[in-house]
């Protein structure tokens, strides 16, 4: 029978073979105490010298950390300890015996455990984290589907920016010079005539030469886009998405929240809708909480820390200035000088999670703003020709998945919320 720490409760009083990695040893001569993982959670088993046979004994006496196992015995209910649960081993074997690991319970600094990323992912911590960024994502998935949007994978290598030049990886393609992608919108602004709305979930990339706690090389987006939704309804899918991602991850995580010490009470306090401010009003806001930002300026790192540090519930920023936000923006009707944008910032100090709004969907005014950019139209042509044939209002977001996960864990630094974090100095293991 195939047995999973996480149904242990299922089996109380029952025979099972555990598979698995040793990750903690304790010994008192006759009597032997493992701490073992198995993926789905850990059990602490305990193996003593007069129960089992004098191989399994002299077996479990040689085991060090981090080696694999197979264990048969009987599964009890054990209050004291932490995992509610303990084996009683009747036979061991020893699968691998494991090198002596070089990740200990004492300190380690940053640079020594990333470098050793693909051994660090075991710990109990990065374990509790990665589960939350998969129950994200599910949810996400899961939130989307049901509002009847279809996932339309958008290509990674393209021929031009979607977000700027300064931030692109080239990709020498059989001569042809093409980039990775910032981002699939484009893409999907091409899907929406086909389906209406679609989404894509997928790798980004972004040659930012920051050195900030909130900026991966290579992060996780989902963009959404939708044909015929205008500005407001585009903040209500995202707050609607957004609470939705939360609600399953206290639902469904609890223990891994607890693993990472979350206190949980400032997520289960987020209610809808969320606060709106436009970009102007957060200028004067940012004024009076003794930033030195001035109208026409993009919020740096520090003002969204600051900001998110003094509002308690996720925050829309919208309508910035034309000057900094990207070429496919549509400007406000009542001022030309603002876009139909919008960031929405995390509380707890954390910023920016999603960028979004509505796109300009004429063709003369898209094609004028290209030019002020001196973008080369020709790789353009594609986008251009959806203005043509069968333009319609639409809008749509990107979210970063890393900047959730980091704020939901409520991580110091973004690069624990992804399994193999690249930044600039980063590109190993
Ligand atoms: O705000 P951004 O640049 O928007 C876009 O790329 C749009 N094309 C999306 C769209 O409208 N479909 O990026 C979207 C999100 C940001 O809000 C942020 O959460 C995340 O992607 N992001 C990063 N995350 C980690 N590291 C970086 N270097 C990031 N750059 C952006
Ligand atoms: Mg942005």
């Amino acid at each position: 029978m195939s047995f999973l720490i996480k149904d242990a409760k299922n089996h109380i009083g029952q025979d099972v073979e555990l598979k698995g990695w040793v990750f903690n040893k304790r010994s008192s001569g006759s009597i032997i105490f493992l701490q073992i993982r198995d993926g789905s959670g850990c059990i602490q088993a305990v193996i003593a010298k007069n129960e089992v046979s004098s191989e399994s004994f002299n077996e479990a006496e040689k085991l060090i950390e981090e080696s694999t196992i197979i264990a048969m015995g009987q599964i009890k209910e054990e209050p004291r300890s932490p995992y509610g649960f303990e084996m009683q081993i009747k036979d061991l074997k020893i699968i691998s015996l494991s090198s002596e690991f070089p990740i200990s319970k004492k300190e380690h600094g940053i640079n020594f455990l990333l470098s050793l990323r693909h051994l660090w992912l075991r710990s109990q911590r990065q374990w509790a984290i990665l589960r939350i960024r998969n129950q994200i994502i599910n949810a996400i998935n899961e939130f989307l589907q049901k509002e009847d949007y279809i996932k339309l994978d958008a290509p990674i290598i393209t021929p031009a920016a979607c977000e700027g030049t300064t931030t692109l990886f080239p990709v020498d393609y059989f001569g042809n010079k093409t980039f990775l992608s910032q981002s699939g919108q484009l893409y999907l602004e091409a899907g929406i005539a086909s389906f209406g709305k679609c989404y894509d979930f997928g790798p980004t990339f972004r040659a930012e030469k920051s050195k900030t706690k909130r900026h991966l090389t290579e992060f996780w987006m989902m963009d959404a886009e939708a044909a015929f939704m205008e500005f407001n309804e585009l903040l209500e899918l995202e707050e609607k998405m957004i609470y939705y991602i939360i609600q399953e991850v206290l639902k469904n995580c609890k223990e891994e929240l607890k693993i990472i010490e979350r206190d949980t009470i400032p997520l289960e306090q987020i209610k809808l809708p969320f606060e709106r401010l436009s970009y102007q009003e957060t200028i004067t806001k940012l004024q009076e909480l003794g930033s030195d930002i001035k109208y026409g300026e993009d919020l740096g790192n520090d003002d969204e820390t600051i900001l998110m540090t003094h509002f308690k519930q996720p925050l829309f920023i919208t309508k910035f200035p034309s000057t900094f936000k990207a070429f496919y923006f549509k400007r406000d009707s009542k001022d030309s000088n603002l876009t139909l944008s919008s960031d929405l910032l995390a509380p707890e100090g954390y910023g920016e999670v999603t960028g979004g709004g509505q796109r300009e969907d004429d063709y003369q005014i898209l094609l004028n703003r290209m030019n002020e950019e001196k973008l080369n139209i020709k790789d353009y042509e594609w986008y251009l020709d959806l203005r043509k044939y069968g333009s319609c209002p639409h809008s749509g977001f990107g979210l970063g998945l890393e900047r959730i996960v980091a704020w939901i864990c409520k991580l110091e630094h973004v690069r624990e919320s992804i399994p193999f974090p690249r930044t600039i100095y980063r590109f190993t293991p």
